[in-house]
């Protein structure tokens, strides 16, 4: 790194949607004005849009950046030969899966070569639907990589990450998650020998916070605990390879200098991360459970007024106090379709088979719940105060039906017999005991 690049700092600023302000050099953000004809110490004015430009203010998401060079400065991306890993999506089914934990590769990989399509509910091309990917990787991207199809909630399940963003640094680790907004440039680089975790790439509209209703003004996922880098760049003029995704392919053109050469910055389309470990878990302290929208972290709604796009919910340690009630999540068939996955410790509903690092999907009205261990230990345990602790298992919800890969329906770590678990209830109805 030369010596006029600033050293990345981790630091980071407080809030969520916020008008963010960040320079790197004192006086680098013009003051008043958005395009000064002539921007402070040389630098490139560019506008950064995650949203269309005539959405309603409080919807609006976009970037002010003031830059060494401006994007623009690339020749023509070519298609590249190796493409991400998960083939084309296979044949929907409505049969409930569950996957074993993904090897990490031996071989060289970086993020972006251990990418694999999981499952995806649209084509890139559509505002709406999601597709959910895992990563392996184990050294760290030299590239700069860029999603034009959508914006990009990580999970990581294994390994720490440090993710230089063309608005600066953001470093995270397993109960952790970060958001990269569509089209912002990153680098992933490793804080550990190997990385693992899941990705949401949201193709509909950006994430935010779920209103709260009666809950009140606090709760859930609390504004300030979301955390924005502070401007950051580098003034590299070396060879640098530019990946994007665009429609699903990989394209990629050779730079003459690092692309994260953002000097200073205002916006809220910004990058961001938030401690799973900070939820406020909001639950029954008199009878029964409420529904699991209850532990929304983030949210992309669609048009329809409660319909969630795509819903990221956790299920994080919490006492459980209901009396006269079955603790674990209920039997449901629902209308939503459910991709989970597992951080860490064990999920409440289930006694073995759903693992860290592992995965399930179940789909739009398949039924589903407690295995038959947790649910015949339920019905008998004397109900006391306890804690479900040392666990976080989280959701991807999505309101159409996910269509798994063609990877995810052939890989080895597809259990084969998932829906034994619903197999052994003992026949306990009897009609002479009340
Ligand atoms: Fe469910």
């Amino acid at each position: 790194m030369n010596s006029d690049s600033t050293t990345p700092a981790l630091a980071y600023q407080s809030g969520f949607g916020n008008e963010f302000c960040s320079e790197a050099l004192p006086g680098a953000l013009p003051v008043g004005q958005n395009s000064p004809q002539k921007a402070p110490y040389g630098l490139y004015t560019e506008l950064f849009s995650g949203t269309a430009f005539t959405m309603a203010r409080s919807e609006a998401r976009r970037t002010w950046m003031y830059r060494i060079q401006p994007s623009a400065n690339h020749p023509a991306f070519i298609k590249l030969d190796r493409q991400l890993a998960g083939g084309p999506l296979g044949e929907v089914t409505p049969n409930r899966l569950r996957w074993n934990a993904l090897d990490i590769p031996a071989e060289p990989t970086d993020f972006i070569d251990g990418l694999v399509s999981m499952a995806a509910n649209s084509s890139a091309d559509k505002p709406a639907g999601i597709s959910i990917y895992q990563y392996r990787a184990n050294r760290s991207m030299e590239r700069v990589f860029f999603n034009a199809d959508g914006e990009m909630l990580l999970v990581p399940q294994q390994g720490r990450l440090r993710i230089a963003t063309e608005l600066g640094v953001l470093e995270v680790e397993p109960l952790e998650i970060a958001v990269l907004p569509r089209g912002l440039k990153w680098r992933i680089e490793l804080l550990d020998p190997q990385a693992r975790g899941y990705i949401a790439e949201n193709h509909g509209a950006p994430l935010r916070l779920p209103d709260l209703g009666p809950i009140g003004s606090n709760g859930l996922a609390n504004p300030r605990d979301f955390l924005t880098p502070v401007a950051c760049y580098e003034n590299l003029q070396q060879p640098t390879t530019l990946v994007q995704k665009f429609l699903g392919q990989l394209w990629g053109c050779e730079l003459d200098h690092s692309p994260l050469n953002v000097v200073a910055w205002h916006g809220n389309n910004v990058p961001y991360k938030y401690d799973l470990r900070r939820f406020n878990t909001i639950g029954s302290v008199s009878f029964d459970h409420p529904d699991p929208s209850i532990f929304t972290v983030l949210t992309s709604p669609t048009s329809v007024h409660g319909l969630a796009n795509l819903d990221f919910v956790i299920f994080p340690p919490r006492w459980m106090v209901a009396e006269k009630t079955f603790r674990p999540p209920w039997f449901h068939r629902n209308l939503m379709n459910e991709f989970m996955g597992l951080i860490q410790g064990e999920y409440d509903a289930k006694a073995e088979g759903f693992v860290p690092g592992g995965a399930s999907l179940h789909s739009c009205m398949s039924a589903h719940g407690p295995d038959g261990e947790t649910c015949t230990k339920a019905i008998n345990v004397d109900l006391k105060p306890s804690k479900i602790d040392n666990t976080m298992a989280f959701m991807f919800e999505t309101s159409q039906v996910l269509r798994p890969s063609t990877f995810a329906l052939d890989c080895p770590q597809l259990q084969d017999n998932y829906d034994a678990c619903w197999a052994t209830f003992p026949a306990t109805f009897d009609p002479t005991r009340r």
